[in-house]
């Protein structure tokens, strides 16, 4: 890994790369070379490569072409370098370098105090949780973990007349998602709280409850790749099976949840061990066209079998 770094400056000075175009290839090679992780907004060192590239330069995802072809400047082409070598060198993730993620095609400030968002719930916000929510509509909408805010957020654009509340036990991710919705002028329709799952909510009821709690089993947190690492551990290990926070937000759901309300629930490669834990509830595992799984719906009524 040292060796690739190395490589990285050197091929910087012989300035080799010059143009977007070019220096996408030369960081993805580097990125192949060096055997990175991928999980964090990409899937593939080309991704990471045209991610670090295109946002480091300010360039726009869908920019033409020809932009592509232009001369990057020695200093850009110095940083591009350097972001490279530390995302090498660090095993720090993209957007933790470039303090930038795209969630449901909005843009959002990450930092080292929030999960970096990856989550394929982006997809059913888009589809305004199409066929799941009674009538389309919501009024009021829970986002649980909230982290940058970015599934609040996006659901605040997605329903433009839904108050939402966004929770999360730390204060540190309560910083950020604060910063993010002043960013997209939610300040009127997000309100950002620091909460236990529901305790600092009282009796309040709403239409969606959406979460992506931490539900990684402290046994695989430890053997997770480096990247992840850079990530806040109360984001992601939760306890000895994972479901510590799960199996109370499932427990107080229903008394959160108006009479046709729905739960939206992310659990990874826990969604077995779920099923397993809880026999009686009626889970519906939702499916994605741009992939992902592990994320289940229930509606208040199934939630009344854990409480008869
Ligand atoms: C997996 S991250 C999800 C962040 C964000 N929603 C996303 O999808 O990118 C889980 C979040 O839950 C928060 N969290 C952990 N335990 C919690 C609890 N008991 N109550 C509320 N939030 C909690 C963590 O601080 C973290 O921000």
């Amino acid at each position: 890994m040292a060796r690739a770094a190395r490589s990285v400056s050197s091929a910087q000075r012989a300035g080799d790369p010059r143009t977007p175009r070019q220096w996408v290839s030369w960081v993805e090679k580097k990125f192949r070379a060096a055997r990175l992780c991928y999980g964090h907004g990409t899937d593939n060192p080309r991704d990471e490569a045209v991610f670090l590239v295109f946002r480091a330069l300010g360039l726009p995802f869908e920019c033409a072409p020809e932009v592509l072809d232009k001369p990057v400047s020695k200093a850009r082409g110095e940083r591009l370098a350097e972001l490279t070598r530390r995302r090498i060198r660090e095993r720090r993730p993209v957007a933790y370098l470039l303090q930038e993620a795209w969630f449901a095609g909005l843009p959002f400030h990450v930092d080292e105090r929030v999960l970096i968002p990856r989550s394929p719930i982006a997809e059913l916000i888009l589809d305004r949780f199409a066929p799941w929510l009674p009538a389309g509509r919501a009024r009021r909408i829970l986002d649980i973990g909230t982290g940058s805010g970015c599934i609040a957020i996006a659901c605040a654009h997605a329903f433009p007349k839904a108050s939402v509340d966004a929770v999360d036990v730390s204060a540190d991710a309560l910083a950020v998602a604060r910063k993010n919705v002043r960013m997209h002028r939610l300040q009127t329709r997000v309100r950002c709280l620091r909460s236990d799952i529901f305790s600092a909510l009282g009796n309040r009821t709403y239409d969606i409850i959406v979460s992506n709690p931490p539900y990684v089993p402290a046994r695989t947190w430890r053997k997770l790749p480096p990247e992840y690492a850079h990530e806040p551990r109360l984001a992601l290990e939760c306890g000895r099976d994972g479901f510590d926070v799960v199996r109370r937000l499932l427990a107080q759901a229903a008394g959160h949840l108006t009479p046709r309300g729905i739960l939206v629930v992310e659990v990874g490669a826990g969604q077995r061990a779920l099923m397993r834990a809880f026999p009686g509830l009626p889970f519906v595992w939702l499916e994605f066209e741009r992939g992902g799984d592990g994320i289940f719906l229930l509606t208040r009524p199934d939630l009344a079998a854990l409480n008869p």
